[in-house]
């Protein structure tokens, strides 16, 4: 386990020497792995540092409001590129297709906005289940830093590389960042895209938005799960008032894990789980269908592409 006392002071130092008198750019998402990254750098460098948030258009509800929120204070950069993602996913189906379309879009935009700072050294914050995820061959790993490779950038500092997430937490405490983030569940780098199964569309995206949202609303707090979500399987036939329609099925994901490289699913009981489904199909007007995921990491991902 990592001791807070030992590595901030190192990881502040390694920032300071890699990062010289150059301005250091970091792609804050609001989770804790770049919240840590960025609060060491502020350490490290303080105005030298370039905060810049991008919203995908593939973030949760109220995510973009309450990072402003948060980071206001450190002269945070929001930028706004919600269409140009959902432009760049138009007719992609295959997962890893679209994992690289936001990936690639995600560097573009950056590199854009990074640009104009003047900022030669990028801040990641890679941790070590991504490394390993990445090197495997398993999955293109887009952690919110985006794939460094085509980056214009002379340096990729990644201080967190060696951690696991509850050793980033620890560390997060140890640094006084807001619990919030201290204990904020894992979100992906591709944001929603990732819970919805084929095409990312404008209404998929609002579906699973609103679903995700009822999810956590219901499960959060009284399971404290590792992480738990909605997604989107596709259309299937249901009735709805006096009609039968086609309608959306939403899948509920709620799992335990230490650090994501294996997950169990939560055993909520039948009553919330026909609770939380009756709320989703009730508010979310083109679902007809909400089904429970049981699945284990292995055989399943926690996320569905
Ligand atoms: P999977 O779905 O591979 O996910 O079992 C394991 C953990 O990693 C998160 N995840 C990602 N995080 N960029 C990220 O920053 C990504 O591209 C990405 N894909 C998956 C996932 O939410 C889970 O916590």
């Amino acid at each position: 386990m990592v001791k807070p006392e030992k590595f901030i002071p190192a990881a502040i130092e390694e920032i300071k020497k890699a990062a010289g008198n150059e301005k250091v750019v970091v792609a804050l998402s609001g989770g804790v792995d770049s919240s840590v990254c960025a609060a060491l750098a502020a350490l490290a460098i303080g105005d030298r540092l370039v905060p810049i948030y991008i919203d995908t258009g593939l973030m949760r509800k109220g995510e973009t409001e309450r990072i402003k929120k948060i980071f206001g204070d450190i002269r945070l950069q929001v930028v706004e590129a919600g269409d140009e993602f959902l432009a760049a996913l138009a007719g992609i189906t295959d997962p890893e297709e679209k994992r690289k379309a936001i990936g690639e879009r995600f560097i573009r935009v950056f590199e854009r906005e990074a640009k104009k700072s003047g900022a030669t050294c990028l801040l990641q914050g890679t941790i070590y289940p991504d490394r390993i995820e990445s090197e495997g061959g398993i999955k293109s790993h887009h952690n919110v830093g985006g794939m460094p490779l085509k980056m214009a950038f002379t340096k990729i500092i990644e201080p967190i590389r060696d951690l696991y997430k509850d050793e980033v937490r620890e560390i997060a405490g140890a640094l006084n960042l807001p619990p919030e983030i201290q204990h904020r569940m894992p979100f992906p780098g591709p944001g929603l895209a990732v819970r919805i199964i084929g095409e990312v569309t404008r209404e998929k995206v609002e579906v699973i938005r609103e679903a995700n949202w009822i999810v956590e609303a219901e499960i959060v707090e009284q399971y404290r799960p590792w992480q738990c979500f909605a997604a989107l399987l596709g259309l299937g036939t249901g009735v709805k008032g006096d009609n039968r329609i086609h309608g959306w099925i939403v899948a509920i994901r709620a799992v335990n894990s230490r650090d994501g490289m294996t997950a169990d699913p939560v055993e909520i009981p039948f009553a919330d789980l026909t609770r939380i489904g009756s709320r989703i199909t009730a508010e979310i007007p083109r679902v007809a269908r909400v089904v429970y995921d049981v699945t284990p990491k292995p055989p399943a991902t926690i996320e569905y592409e």
